[in-house]
């Protein structure tokens, strides 16, 4: 059984690189729900039904445990996939967020001044300050900051234009933090960017960091799943819509990669 990955688009493919080298054995699909993208502006119930059925088709493929790698899916759809959805459905499969994973990671002091880089629909589900609360860190002052126009500039390789813009953000809005949390899959892309002009005056945290290890820590503690996983070193990419620009990146992220469309 494979290990299958879920985004919006293109962006979850950092985390998936980033795992695929810290776990290369393994075989991984990923689904990127391109013809859907962006997710960051659509209600709850279309964020649900559209992840539903990624999920469904890596389950399909032979995924036995999916990484919702995008934060606005995880945000509006991971405890109810987990909680409902795979009772019924599927019992014997497993469906990870990655919100959880990035709360665990970050060790806030009380007052620590902490941006958080979202999508819109990410920010106003407040899942971050939830999640916080329930790990005790709820006095970490988290400063919501929705930068969906980031998602497009990155999407179409706009790297610098990206950057440049969640600079100008974090400085206006964030002067003060400490700590940067990218919290959209597609900003792994500026975290070199974002490091090179705050230096030393703010922590970046990027999920392509964070989750590698979190799903080694998983794994270890789950031999029922990881014993199933099959080891053919197997990277294939579904895309429910492909742009021919999009072979560059794919190219850049995966290298030689299987692309399938719907
Ligand atoms: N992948 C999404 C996330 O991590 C961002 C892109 C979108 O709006 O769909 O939140």
């Amino acid at each position: 059984m494979k290990i299958g990955f879920f985004d919006s688009g293109l962006g979850g493919l950092t985390i998936l690189k980033a795992v695929a080298k810290a776990l290369p054995e393994y075989d991984y699909v990923y689904y990127g729900d391109t013809a859907n993208i962006p997710y960051g502006d659509k209600t709850e119930e279309e964020i649900y039904a559209l992840t539903v059925r990624g999920v469904e088709y890596l389950f399909k493929v032979d995924c036995s445990l999916v990484v919702i790698a995008c934060n606005t899916a995880s945000a509006e759809t991971a405890r109810r996939i987990q909680e409902e959805f795979l009772p019924t459905n599927f019992p014997d499969r497993k469906v990870l967020g990655v919100i959880v994973p990035t709360i665990e990671e970050l060790n806030f002091g009380k007052m620590t001044k902490v941006a958080l880089l979202a999508t819109k629909r990410t920010i106003e589900s407040k899942k971050y300050h939830k999640e916080l609360e329930l790990k005790g860190n709820g006095n970490a002052l988290l400063i919501d900051m929705a930068t969906p126009e980031l998602v497009p500039l990155i999407e179409l390789g706009e790297l610098e234009a990206a950057t440049n813009q969640a600079i100008s953000r974090i400085e206006t809005e964030a002067g003060e933090s400490e700590v940067v949390v990218l919290g959209c899959t597609h900003y792994t892309e500026i975290k070199r960017g974002l490091r090179a002009h705050f230096k030393e005056t703010k922590n970046i945290i990027s999920q392509d960091e964070v989750i590698p290890e979190k799903l080694k820590t998983y794994l270890a503690a789950h031999p029922e799943i990881e014993t199933k996983l099959s080891r053919g070193g197997e990277r294939v990419v579904h895309l429910t819509e492909h742009k021919p620009y999009f072979d560059q990146i794919l190219q850049q992220l995966l290298g030689g990669v299987m692309v399938e469309e719907n």
